[in-house]
């Protein structure tokens, strides 16, 4: 065979890049994007961001610091200010105390996980990932060479796993812990009681950390948000990701931020140094204005959010075959749909699972959703409600009159 044969057959591309998967969302909302396009009135509900603007006195404190010239690199972990309204963030409402050494800011809160997996999972250690679960957790962990252990939480349960299961999962093995509540995509948040029992499996259990993730916090229905870092026993070993995008509508300034112990949070500041360094000096300014503003923005949304989950609630009650558990939190809903496994459509394809409902529901009602399969629940999918009232409204009536097709 020619050296020119050779070469055309073989990738260029290394296998860790050729492993990963492209993210479930982001690939909806591309097909999303195409079919609008070509001048079909699709209604996006694939997407996990607010639908909101940034409020005012955020973007006023970014034109400021556009005029002030903060236009130079940071600091890596990021500009002091900000550190330390991090830190009176989690003493104000998570009643947590942390110097702002133990905190790194980063491109988001994505970048935040991603450093903290780099940082202290190694070939072959497993990471026990609560299920279902956020698109990229399993794709970090990939990237970091380790095993994604899922462990699933029954519908019973609102999928919230126990600390029994938990328990139960644990090896020599085990390295990591990852999380979020409220969750993407189920919407369930861990009460004090729940999470105060998985703490104490972790107490057992020295050699295993935790990557709580807590970037839904303020868009909690039930009242109390509790981190898992509140736990003494096991402080030391929980990793808090928290940021700016779902709380404040920031998700395009890629702002988000971590706290750990010192010797971790030195580590994601190093991993990030090699990689990104410090994130836009402007979105970091606006961060320092969107905490020390309070809360009240947040609330608003807040409170159009719990409008939106009631408002679809109460239409997908009476769409047959659907099980849908109500959200404590985010801007998700999440059916169960194996019932229509197995159906008809009326171009005689047959629906096998979610990700061949997801894309009948897109053809057929121009509603997009994504395939609980990448958040590993194949049987469910998940339709976002960050969208305008009468959009949701409209998108349901046609999932209703699509699925009564099937
Ligand atoms: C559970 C969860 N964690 C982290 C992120 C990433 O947030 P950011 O925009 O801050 O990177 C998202 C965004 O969708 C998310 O849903």
């Amino acid at each position: 065979m020619s050296n020119t044969a050779t070469l055309a057959t073989t990738s260029p591309l290394s296998d860790r890049v050729q492993a990963m998967n492209e993210s479930a969302t982001i690939a909806m909302a591309k097909k999303c994007r195409e079919l609008i396009a070509k001048g079909f009135d699709v209604i996006n509900l694939s997407f996990g961001e607010p639908d909101f603007q940034t409020p005012q006195y955020i973007k006023d404190a970014a034109k400021k610091a556009l005029d002030d010239g903060y236009t130079f690199y940071t600091p890596v972990p990021g500009i002091p200010e900000l550190r330390q309204a991090i830190c009176d963030k989690f003493k104000r409402d998570n009643q947590l105390e942390y110097l702002p050494t133990q905190i790194v800011v980063s491109t988001g809160a994505k970048q935040s996980l991603a450093n903290a997996v780099l940082s202290l999972v190694n070939p072959g250690d497993e990471v026990i990932v609560f299920s279902p679960y956020w698109v990229s957790y399993e794709e970090m962990v990939k990237l970091a060479e380790g095993t994604t252990v899922p462990l699933v939480g029954t519908l019973e349960n609102d999928y919230k796993v126990t600390a029994e299961q938990l328990e139960a999962a644990i090896t020599e093995r085990t390295k990591l812990v990852m999380y979020s509540s409220p969750c993407n995509p189920t919407g369930s948040v861990f009460s004090r009681e729940e999470l105060g029992a998985i703490a104490a499996v972790l107490a057992r259990h020295p050699h295993v950390y935790a990557l709580a993730d807590e970037i839904y916090e303020y868009i909690n229905f039930v009242g109390e948000h509790v981190s898992l870092a509140q736990f003494p026993e096991v402080k030391d070993r929980v990793i808090t990701v928290n940021g700016f995008s779902k709380g404040y509508a920031m998700t395009g300034w890629r702002l988000g931020y971590l706290a750990a112990r010192p010797d971790i949070a030195s580590a994601c500041d190093k991993m990030q140094s090699q990689i990104t360094s410090g994130t836009c000096s402007i979105a970091q300014r606006a961060g320092v204005a969107a905490l020390n503003g309070g809360r009240a923005s947040a609330d608003e949304m807040v409170a159009a959010y719990r409008r939106r989950r009631d408002l679809v609630l109460d239409i997908v009650k009476d769409i047959p075959g659907l099980k849908t558990p109500i959200p404590s939190g985010a801007f998700y809903i999440f059916p169960e749909v194996s019932a229509f496994f197995g159906r008809t459509a009326p171009g005689g394809s047959t629906i096998n699972n979610a990700t061949d409902l997801a894309m009948y529901l897109l053809n057929d009602a121009l509603v997009s959703a994504v395939s609980g399969e990448a958040f590993g629940a194949p049987d469910c999918i998940r339709f976002s409600t960050a969208a305008a009232d009468e959009k949701l409204v409209e998108a349901f009536r046609r999932v209703k009159e699509s699925l009564a097709k099937l």
